[in-house]
């Protein structure tokens, strides 16, 4: 159909509570591959609190690994990293300190929000990341509780300039998750801006993005899944201004 871009991806091994060793990520990049994905960029976690071997070092080593790995195996796989980071006080210094890195050396920054307690936190968070000149790419924006369901919030997310992000196996819920009701009322209204695997492993968090992807075009049309599986995410890496 089109090459498609992985935006939020675990599957850099011993970083976080992705893959725990070299022969999973492996697997994962095998998953991705034969998925129909051709640009993975990497983001495993940064916590401000623990999580603290997590650093730039490390990720640049094992990232190293997954190129050689992709080298070998599949020449025309696209590899950047990032950090999945979570919101905190600190973070604007984290970032120019290079403790967090933004998604493929852009202004962008996948930018997770489970710690902050309501809209009002997320939406001063974003408005802080774009005063200073950062573009939050707000991650799975269907896992909090404080917005699940209320799609007005996302909404004025959006229009303060948020990148919005949902996770292809939230659309993999039955017609009772409230999860994936939420996210297909987002995609009815074209509220989201990127659909990514956020995969830890092989089996219950894939990195497959098959489903989603069939589910977006049979029910809202080729040309918006190509913009939101390809277009937008490439638009991001290459730090294009949307
Ligand atoms: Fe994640």
């Amino acid at each position: 159909m089109f090459d498609i871009v992985d935006l939020h991806n675990h599957s850099l091994y011993g970083l976080d509570d992705g893959a725990d060793s070299y022969e999973k990520m492996c697997q994962m990049i095998d998953c991705s591959y034969r998925n129909g994905v051709r640009h993975i960029c990497f983001t495993p976690h940064y916590h401000n609190i623990g999580n603290r071997d997590c650093t730039p070092e490390k990720i640049g080593a094992v990232y190293n690994e997954a190129r050689r790995y992709c080298a070998e195996h599949y020449p025309d796989l696209r590899l950047s990293v990032g950090s999945e980071m979570v919101y905190h006080f600190d973070c604007i210094d984290a970032i120019a300190e290079k403790r967090v890195l933004t998604l493929s050396e852009s202004r962008y920054v996948l930018t997770d929000f489970l710690a902050t307690p309501d809209a009002r936190g997320i939406m001063m968070g974003v408005e802080r990341l774009l005063g200073c000149g950062y573009f939050p790419v707000v991650a799975h924006v269907e896992r909090y509780d404080c917005l699940l369901g209320k799609v007005d919030e996302v909404r004025r997310l959006s229009d303060a300039g948020a990148v919005i992000q949902i996770n292809a196996g939230s659309l993999n819920g039955g017609i009772f998750s409230k999860k994936r009701k939420f996210c297909m009322k987002l995609l009815e209204e074209e509220l989201v801006d990127v659909v990514a695997s956020d995969a830890h492993n092989t089996d219950s968090r894939s990195p497959s993005l098959d489903f989603a992807l069939k589910t977006v075009v049979s029910k809202f049309g080729e040309e918006y899944a190509e913009r939101i599986f390809r277009l937008i995410p490439e638009k991001i890496i290459s730090n294009q201004i949307m």
